[in-house]
């Protein structure tokens, strides 16, 4: 189900303060704790011995203390102290995982130790540029799978529905989409031109009237996406033209974690061409975001419980081909991974409509 040789988000950083954080990660039971010199380490958050959560010791010393017999590992999971005994037994071990703090989030490398090159993590354009402005990211958890996240964050079309009052705008249900497929994932998108700007971003907008639109959802595997966001005055737009100086561009980054098969953690910031030193824009939009996502947050939810009790077969409608050209691929690189034969990640399909 899951790609391990990636990197994932394991938390906002500021979220591994003092003391022990346990997490799960695809589906691994992961404890965080930081060094004395600010360094965070993850272990496997299980005592070789009786398997009781490390997250429920001490750390000692940049150690970490199991608390009930108090075998005790190193930052590297090797243990280096077994009371009572002369030494350690030679397979009381557990696994670390490589980490890695950028933009404000913690990186963990799921896969195997050697191929973790921190080149590989999700590059944000723009980011420390004093000309554009951060508004300040969340999280979030959700009960499905991050396949459902995926398939959303694919799938422009939603907007026109799930999110009437933000993101939606005219022309978001008609206007045809463009989809774009490299080794690196999969970008659905749209020029809408001419039309009355989205209710989200009206306010923000440096000029009057209509606007071209441009969506933009690229998704890279295994689960991050950049969704870009541009507005420019009518007529002004279009696919490989230079945008007039007052184009309004947000890039939002949104990075999502399986939790198992069945939930998911969801982060996210945004980066805007304006107003970067404007705490009050940045606070209205850390808002509006946050409420247009918990919108995706009950769909999706009530997706999976669909999905999970459907006595009758579901379908696929033309917007989903996005989602499913991804999800193809996904499932071929996790194949390879696990050197097995691709196979289709996806619950079969009867009919297709167009
Ligand atoms: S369970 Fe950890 S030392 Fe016994
Ligand atoms: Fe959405």
């Amino acid at each position: 189900m899951f790609l391990r040789n990636a990197w994932y988000v394991a938390a906002w950083s500021h979220e591994i303060s003092e003391g022990l954080h346990a997490k799960k990660i695809l589906a691994e039971n992961i404890v965080f704790y930081r060094k004395k010199d600010g360094r965070v380490v993850a272990l496997e958050d299980a005592c070789p011995h009786r398997k009781v959560p490390l997250s429920m010791g001490r750390i000692k010393d940049d150690q970490l203390e199991c608390g009930y017999h108090g075998l005790t590992f190193d930052c590297s999971g090797s243990c280096v102290r077994a009371p009572g005994m002369e030494r350690a037994p030679s397979n009381a071990k557990v696994r670390s995982y490589p980490v890695e703090e950028r933009y404000g989030l913690l990186w963990i490398w799921m896969g195997e130790t050697h191929s973790a090159e921190t080149s590989k993590i999700f590059e944000v354009e723009h980011w420390g540029d004093q000309q554009w402005g951060l508004n300040q990211g969340d999280g979030m958890e959700l009960a499905c799978s991050y396949l459902y996240m995926t398939d959303n964050l694919l799938d422009p079309t939603h907007v026109a529905w799930v999110h009437l009052t933000s993101f939606a705008g005219a022309a978001c249900e008609d206007t045809p989409l463009e989809l774009a497929a490299t080794d690196a994932g999969v970008t659905v998108s749209r020029w809408i031109m001419d039309q009355p700007p989205a209710p989200f971003y009206a306010p923000f907008l440096s000029f009057e009237g209509n606007c071209d639109r441009k969506q933009h959802y690229e998704v890279r595997y295994p689960a991050n996406a950049l969704v870009k966001s541009i507005f420019c005055p009518a007529n002004t737009g279009g696919e490989g033209r230079e945008l007039p100086s007052n184009t309004f561009v947000m890039d939002s980054y949104n990075f999502i974690t399986p939790i198992d098969e069945k939930s998911c953690r969801y982060y996210w910031f945004q980066l805007r061409n304006f107003a970067p030193n404007d705490a009050e824009v940045s606070r209205q939009f850390a808002s509006s975001v946050r409420f247009a996502f918990e919108e995706d947050r009950v769909i999706l939810q009530a997706l999976q419980i669909g999905m999970d009790n459907k006595t009758t077969p579901h379908i696929d409608i033309k917007s989903d081909r996005g989602p499913k050209q991804f999800r193809k691929h996904l499932a071929d690189l996790i194949a390879q991974e696990q050197g097995q034969a691709p196979k289709v990640l996806e619950i079969p399909v009867k009919a297709v409509s167009a």
